[in-house]
């Protein structure tokens, strides 16, 4: 196995999918491990959807153990670490943080983020990365994009060492001074703060001021002067509000 700072590294060039995989590793407590593949024959997205990988994007999953307490947390420090990532490599990228765990450049999807629990007190976090190509997507209510086609160009390890860096460094900042900072940085980079927005939930459609998100991670919505919290919904800003469901 490869290590990446702390981490055991263990890289495929076709496997099912990462997160399954990764399970095998599981269970030498204290163990932080991540699986990549080059080709993901069961790749899976969120909702029970299969995830296209795309040729030449990086698919890896990472686990460690964590309360699952820490679950809402570990979603804003993932995307977070994800946006500078991007950030780090290409400055100047039109990149933006989208709640509650998507990163956007141009304002199209560049990645997808699936957490699932593991064996334990195991956080399973799978990534697909669009490096070189943007799957397919018919129904996304954000079309997808890659890193190559915004003229970002960076190889699956390079990526992989950095986020995992940025990842390290925010969970250290997590537990040393608590969420504050990490929403701070998170709301300086995310899109559509302050502004009108819609939000599908599960059976109706709310609009209101992206007014921000509370310590557990809900979004805070303001419609007619309250504060509302929504847990789990899909965000959808000015010009794509009358986009369907994801
Ligand atoms: C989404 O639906 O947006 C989440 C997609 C997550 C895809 C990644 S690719 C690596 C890891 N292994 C999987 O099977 N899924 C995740």
């Amino acid at each position: 196995m490869k290590k990446i700072n702390d981490w055991q590294w263990q890289d495929y060039e076709t496997l099912g999918s990462t997160n399954d995989e990764i399970c095998r590793y599981l269970g030498v407590s204290g163990g932080k491990f991540i699986v990549s593949g080059k080709r993901q024959t069961k790749g899976r997205g969120r909702r029970g959807r299969s995830w296209d990988g795309g040729l030449g994007n990086l698919l890896f999953s990472f686990a460690f153990e964590i309360g699952l307490d820490k679950l809402g947390e570990m979603i804003f420090i993932v995307s977070l670490s994800l946006y500078e990532t991007i950030k780090f490599f290409a400055p100047a990228a039109d990149a933006k943080l989208k709640w509650p765990n998507d990163v956007l450049l141009s304002g199209k999807k560049i990645c997808g983020i699936l957490m699932e629990k593991g064996s334990g007190n195991y956080l399973i976090t799978g990534i697909g990365v669009n490096l070189a190509t943007a799957p397919q997507m018919p129904d996304a209510p954000y079309p997808p994009t890659s890193l190559a086609a915004e003229g970002i160009i960076i190889n699956r390890k390079d990526f992989l060492q950095t986020f995992m860096t940025q990842f390290d460094k925010n969970l250290l900042l997590l537990s040393q001074q608590g969420f504050a900072p990490i929403k701070t940085k998170w709301l300086q980079n995310v899109r559509g703060l302050g502004e009108e927005i819609t939000v599908n939930l599960e059976k109706e459609s709310r609009r209101g001021v992206f007014f921000g998100v509370d310590d557990d991670g809900a979004l805070l919505l303001k419609r007619q002067e309250k504060i509302e919290k929504i847990y789990a919904g899909d965000i959808f800003y000015t010009e794509n509000k009358d986009k369907g469901k994801e």
